[in-house]
């Protein structure tokens, strides 16, 4: 790695964190619970962005403070304090526990970039564009073990807590690679690999946070519950937005998966469906990764297909189960936070 990858204006050590917005978007009516819960990731953000700038090196916290620095919705931190509200929201380690679902969060981000040869992320290069890949994947390495050192100070529940979910996101990241099992339907596989490496994390910072909280069980059971529903459809949503949002929405170019030959749900639903409708869609995936030159087809194809109604259908089945499993908690303006959670996602934008 030379060094003329290193540092640089922008992101690193010096850059300011962009508003995420994602509490904008939930218009809480309750001013009590919106002020807690701004103040809360105000909290988050400041120990964020402090742990990933604190390696010795600046060189070292210009890849540690790259993705951290480029902003992002927050939604894990923000579902740690959600889950909080449901026991004493006032308890110590709640923000601590804030900070580390994030960091694990990133480190896999930087990881995942890697695999996917993902030019951008939140808006900037990905940590392997601007620095190397091996830089990137250690980056992502020291911010897991950051995590780690945190979840230690807060004791044997959170360290345990946290192993498990980045071992759930590697796992999850492990069986996409290697594909369905002889025999497994490809959208059995698809939901057990969504399952790692995007509902864990969700269902974890949920969890976590009512426990840290001291909630009764019944309500760190149900809040577990809605995050997992909760993570299938915000990864369900990710895969709709890869065909329809322009990368000023998701910081990320359009058609990324799709040209990588990512097998997201709509991919899938499309290979599967007889539908006549989809023949030309099907016989483009079928050939494998779809070529650059015939994206553009491809897209317009999806935007009228009903393997994508499908999928949008999928998703609010998901959001339903979300929903429900709300049903047992106490109505505490939170509850209603979560709903709106529900809303986001199926309306989601970037
Ligand atoms: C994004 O999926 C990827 C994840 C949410 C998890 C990635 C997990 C790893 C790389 C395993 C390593 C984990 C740790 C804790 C170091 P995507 O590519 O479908 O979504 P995207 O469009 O946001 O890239
Ligand atoms: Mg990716």
């Amino acid at each position: 790695m030379g060094m003329r990858h290193m540092g640089g204006a922008g992101t690193g050590c010096a850059a300011q964190p962009r508003e995420s917005g994602l509490l904008d978007q939930l218009a809480l009516v309750e001013p009590e619970l919106e002020n807690r819960l701004r103040e809360g990731m105000g909290r988050a953000e400041k120990w964020l962005r402090a742990t990933a700038d604190d390696a010795s090196d600046p060189r070292v916290c210009a890849v540690t403070g790259h993705l951290a620095g480029a902003g992002g919705k927050r939604l894990r931190p923000l579902l740690v304090l959600l889950g909080a509200e449901f026991g004493d929201p006032w308890r110590d380690g709640i923000t601590q526990a804030a900070v580390i679902a994030e960091l694990v969060h990133i480190a896999s981000l930087h990881h995942d970039d890697v695999m996917d040869g993902a030019p951008t992320r939140h808006g900037v290069p990905s940590a392997h564009a601007r620095f190397g890949e091996r830089t990137a994947v250690l980056g992502g390495d020291w911010l897991l073990a950051r995590a780690a050192q945190l979840a230690a100070e807060l004791g044997p529940e959170a360290v345990r807590i946290n192993a498990r979910a980045a071992g759930s996101l590697v796992a999850g990241q492990l069986r996409e690679l290697t594909g369905p099992a002889p025999g497994e339907p490809p959208v059995t596989h698809y939901f057990q690999v969504i399952a790692g490496k995007t509902a864990a994390l969700l269902s974890m910072s949920l969890g976590v946070g009512a426990l840290q909280a001291g909630a009764p069980e019944r309500s760190v059971t149900a809040l577990t519950e809605y995050g997992e529903q909760l993570g299938l459809a915000f990864q369900i949503a990710d895969d709709l937005l890869d065909l329809s949002a322009p990368a000023e929405h998701t910081g990320k170019e359009r058609g990324t998966d799709l040209l990588g030959g990512v097998p997201t749900l709509p991919v899938l639903l499309a290979l599967e469906s007889d539908d006549p409708a989809d023949a030309e869609l099907r016989e483009l995936l079928a050939a494998g990764p779809v070529p650059a030159a015939s994206a553009r087809r491809a897209l317009e194809l999806f935007a009228r297909s009903p393997a994508l109604a499908e999928t949008e259908a999928v998703l609010r089945r998901r959001l339903d189960r979300a929903r429900a499993a709300l049903d047992v908690l106490p109505q505490l303006p939170a509850r209603h936070a979560l709903l709106a959670l529900c809303d986001y996602v199926a309306h989601r934008t970037s």
